[in-house]
């Protein structure tokens, strides 16, 4: 079969992402080190210890051919108690982001990725009222101090992933099962994300960029009238409840892509260590029900727990091609970002489930680079895909 080239917009962002409490280690004043310590979830450690080794892994980023990598910084270090700002940690984030400047890394920060300082989430976190206020305080004394080092800036990682898990499955810290508070915590959110976009608007005007980080999911079913019936409240609750909220506010939108969710009979496919289901094409689906918003999307997130590394390389090509057909269609996406540049805590999961490009010895916290990492190396290099 004839090859074809798909070469992307020239200035297109390629890279990874992580966040601080899955990567950084020594982290121990947060509500997921607190139920940790209560044997309520896994304990993070430092086997991977980025805090320290960042210079090596985003020189390593940097030699696997990306741009940008996407990071979110920990607020329990920032404020480690109510109003007080620990500039030590503010200066630290200042190091990585020169760092990553220094070599060529456009930075993307997440100022909120799940995890909450211990003093928040004692006082209720986002079901407090007072949260919103307390955290535009929180991103904007980040601002004041990181926004000549960072242009780009995402308030909230998933949302509804983070509620879901908190409020509903109860899962996650705080570990309630409650739909009224489900709810008030996503307005709260709401809230908070306006709040700060606001804000940065009037201080910083169109020098930086701040957005929202969206967990979007491809909804399907067959043809049983009650299946289409769910998959479309799944859709306009999941995907678009908040995206609607926010839509006037907000600069850009950050995809975080997985997998999509079937209702009823239907066709099956391989799945991840994560047992979610292969299928990059859910991506293109996703993009373009994005349209609707018309604003530049990144993808911050779309990634696969392959610890063999056997469908990664193959994913990573496939999540690519769909993704570039939906540019072809008129989406304005500007960059993709794999999840992750190393192997991390999965919250609940532990350390078990690898989705890294590069591999970390548990013991020697060598870092190994997976195969896969230089197949997306070719395509970051020349900004193209080729397909057979
Ligand atoms: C989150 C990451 C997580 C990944 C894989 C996303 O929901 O933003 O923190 O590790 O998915 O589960």
């Amino acid at each position: 079969m004839e090859k074809r080239s798909l070469k992307f917009p020239d200035g297109f962002y390629w890279g990874a992402a992580s966040a601080s409490y899955q990567v950084e280690g020594s982290i121990y004043n947060n509500d997921w080190a607190k139920a940790g310590e209560a044997g309520k979830v896994p304990k993070a450690d430092n086997r991977i210890d980025h805090y320290n080794k960042y210079e090596e892994d985003f020189s390593l980023a940097k030699d696997l051919g990306h741009n940008c990598s996407r990071l979110s910084i920990e607020w329990s270090r920032i404020e480690p108690a109510e109003g007080h700002f620990d500039q030590s940690e503010i200066d630290h984030y200042r190091k990585v982001l020169e760092y990553m400047r220094s070599i060529g890394l456009k930075p993307f920060v997440t100022f909120w990725h799940f995890t909450q300082p211990t003093w928040f989430s004692d006082m209720g976190g986002f079901e407090n009222k007072k949260s919103v206020y307390i955290f535009t305080r929180y991103c904007m004394r980040v601002l004041d101090d990181l926004n000549d080092v960072c242009d780009n800036w995402a308030t909230i990682n998933e949302p509804n992933v983070w509620a879901s898990n908190g409020y509903q499955r109860g899962n996650w810290p705080p570990f309630k099962k409650n739909p009224f508070k489900y709810f008030k915590v996503l307005r709260n959110l709401v809230k908070a994300h306006k709040s700060v976009f606001i804000k940065s608007q009037i201080k910083y005007g169109d020098r930086i960029d701040v957005g929202i980080v969206k967990d979007n999911i491809q909804f399907t079913s067959d043809k049983n009238l009650f299946n289409i019936l769910i998959a479309k409240v799944a859709d306009s609750h999941w995907n678009h409840y908040f995206l609607n909220k926010v839509r006037n506010h907000t600069d850009f939108i950050g995809l975080n892509y997985y997998f999509h969710q079937h209702f009823g009979k239907g066709k099956e496919y391989p799945k991840s260590d994560m047992g979610w289901n292969i299928d990059p094409e859910g991506i293109y689906h996703v993009l373009m029900d994005l349209k609707r918003y018309q604003k530049p999307v990144y993808i911050t997130e779309a990634g696969i727990a392959d610890k063999e590394d056997k469908y990664r390389a193959e994913y990573i090509k496939g999540m690519v091609k769909w993704t570039y057909k939906a540019i072809e269609e008129g989406v304005m996406v500007k960059g993709f970002m794999y999840w992750s540049l190393l192997d991390n805590f999965e919250w609940a999961l532990g350390y078990d489930k690898e989705f890294g490009l590069i591999h970390i010895d548990p013991v020697t916290k060598e870092r190994i680079v997976r195969s896969s990492a230089y197949v997306y190396k070719d395509i970051c290099v020349s900004n193209t895909l080729t397909i057979k």
